[in-house]
């Protein structure tokens, strides 16, 4: 029996399986709105999303901006969680910003998030944002 396979790739390779678990937690679990998930920006970006059996279970989204780059869209799959898969996906994506002149990673936390984007080494690098929504973003940087 295989494990879970991590993949890195474009918009156009791994787009459709990223965007269905982007819509499954963000938008259906977590009520995101869906303009905030689906903004336009992922065409340009690099995707990892982890398979098991063929089904996306993990995905995270990377975006040069000159030297640093920007992590986003995290999400695992409801079912998944605990399981260490978020942290080996995003290990993945920091060794792979790492090998492309990353010099530094940026990303916006949601609050209830940032103890898992501290294990992995990130910051708190500002002011902690409430938005109308309700939900709590803090920025972060490794
Ligand atoms: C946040 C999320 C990506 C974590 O993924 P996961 O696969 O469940 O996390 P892991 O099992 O890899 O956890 C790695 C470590 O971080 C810790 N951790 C995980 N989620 C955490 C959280 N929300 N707060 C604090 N610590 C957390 C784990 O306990 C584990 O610690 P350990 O090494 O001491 O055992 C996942 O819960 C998720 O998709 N949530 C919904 C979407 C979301 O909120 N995304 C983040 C948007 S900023």
């Amino acid at each position: 029996m295989t494990g879970p396979s991590i993949k890195i790739g474009t918009y156009a390779e791994l787009g459709t399986a990223a965007d269905e678990l982007r819509r499954q937690v963000f938008i259906d679990e977590q009520g995101v709105p869906e303009e905030e998930i689906f903004d336009g920006l992922s065409g340009q970006a690099v995707h990892t999303v982890v398979f098991d059996g063929g089904v996306p279970v993990a995905t995270v989204r990377m975006r040069q901006d000159g030297d640093s780059w920007r992590i986003g869209l995290v999400a695992v799959d409801k079912s998944r969680r605990g399981q260490h898969l978020g942290e080996k996906m995003m290990r993945t994506a920091m060794a792979y910003i790492a090998v492309h002149d990353g010099r530094e990673i940026a990303l916006t936390a949601q609050q209830q998030a940032k103890g898992f984007y501290e294990k992995l080494g990130f910051r708190q690098c500002g002011e902690i944002k409430v938005l109308e929504s309700g939900f709590v973003l803090v920025p972060m940087k490794y």
